[in-house]
């Protein structure tokens, strides 16, 4: 091959390289050129046929022939790849900032909890689970509520074909958990509880409670109080007040209606009314009382050497009234503008 002829072949590798209509002919491109037993060592190997004169542009030329078809090769490799994929890292800058999506945030039900949970750690509360679908033992029976008493139907329950049931609140957590330990106790059951509610803007038929319950060998209801005002401080503010209303819960004697006072006009000089509380002063939080001894007996505890107090808090609640929520169902629409104000 003489000066003239390698000077073509180079033209002619450069317009093969570019015209590469896959990676496979990149490739053959690449073995008939470049290849050990390609053309371009064949021209080297030449070299000393050529006259003196020109052996210097002519090593030139194939060197810059050797060097200018890796170079064509590999840019059509990455055109081709481009093409599949549809990206392009050919034209990426690295250096560019991220794009910034946000953080996300914890939903406010779970907020909640964790404010709760954190404020009864204070005074030795650790928390406990429990399952939601549950069994008539767990839900109903071991909570001196048996199959005929009217209180069950305070609870309209969702059964399964199994004749299990989706728990109507968190109390079965204290039986499970009064099950498998000796007192003292105090555990805090934060969960999911299902009735065939209708939805409305304050009713939801799965909605959230915490279970609380303290057994020990002396409890009063003093402790209760005294308990659920250090925790209504923590969580309103110092000048927040509890009142206990007398009520009926088949698994605590005496029980009570816990109301707090209203959070929006609590730390004002004095408590008057506002809309939140429909201007009572007064926003009920939980149903409360002293453990039955019926439930003692249903897990094995001797009633007479152990009392106890349990309490049950609905989240949404608490939830609605201290982020000022209008309408549970926002609660469970997953709207992320709604959501990420919290
Ligand atoms: N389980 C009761 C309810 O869902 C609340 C409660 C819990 C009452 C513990 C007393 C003691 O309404």
């Amino acid at each position: 091959m003489d000066l003239q002829q390698l000077k073509e072949t180079k033209i002619a590798a450069l317009t093969e390289a570019s015209a590469c209509a896959d990676l496979d002919a990149v490739e053959a491109v690449r073995v008939r050129y470049l290849g050990r037993k390609g053309l371009l060592p064949d021209i080297m190997r030449s070299l000393k046929d050529i006259p003196n004169e020109e052996k210097a542009t002519f090593g030139q030329t194939a060197n810059a022939l050797k060097n200018e078809l890796s170079e064509a090769l590999d840019i059509r490799k990455k055109e081709l790849r481009a093409a599949e994929t549809g990206t392009s890292d050919e034209f990426f800058d690295y250096t560019l900032p991220g794009q910034w999506r946000g953080w996300g945030t914890a939903h406010p039900i779970s907020q909640i909890i964790d404010r709760v949970a954190d404020i009864f750690a204070t005074i030795g509360f650790t928390l406990a689970d429990g399952p939601d679908i549950e069994d008539e033992f767990h839900n109903f029976d071991a909570l001196n509520t048996p199959g005929d008493h009217p209180s069950r139907d305070m609870h309209d329950t969702f059964y399964l074909d199994s004749g299990e049931l989706l728990r109507t609140h968190t109390s079965p957590g204290q039986i499970r958990y009064m099950e498998n330990a000796p007192p003292p106790i105090r555990i805090l059951v934060p969960g999911r509880c299902y009735r065939r509610d209708t939805e409305d803007a304050t009713h939801s038929a799965n909605f959230h409670q915490v279970e609380g319950l303290y057994v020990n060998e002396r409890v009063s209801m003093a402790e209760l109080k005294g308990d659920l005002t250090y925790f209504a401080r923590q969580i309103i503010g110092n000048r927040a007040e509890v009142r206990f209303r007398p009520h009926f819960f088949p698994f605590t004697e005496p029980s009570v209606e816990v109301d707090f006072t209203c959070h929006v006009c609590a730390n004002q000089p004095t408590p008057k009314g506002c809309r939140v509380c429909k201007e009572s002063g007064w926003i009920e939080i939980a149903g409360a009382g002293m453990v039955d001894p019926n439930v003692f007996k249903a897990v094995g505890y001797n009633p007479d050497e152990v009392a106890g107090y349990a309490f049950g808090m609905g989240i949404e609640r608490i939830a609605m009234i201290m982020l000022e929520i209008d309408d549970i169902r926002r609660l469970y629409e997953n709207d992320v503008r709604f959501l990420s104000q919290f």
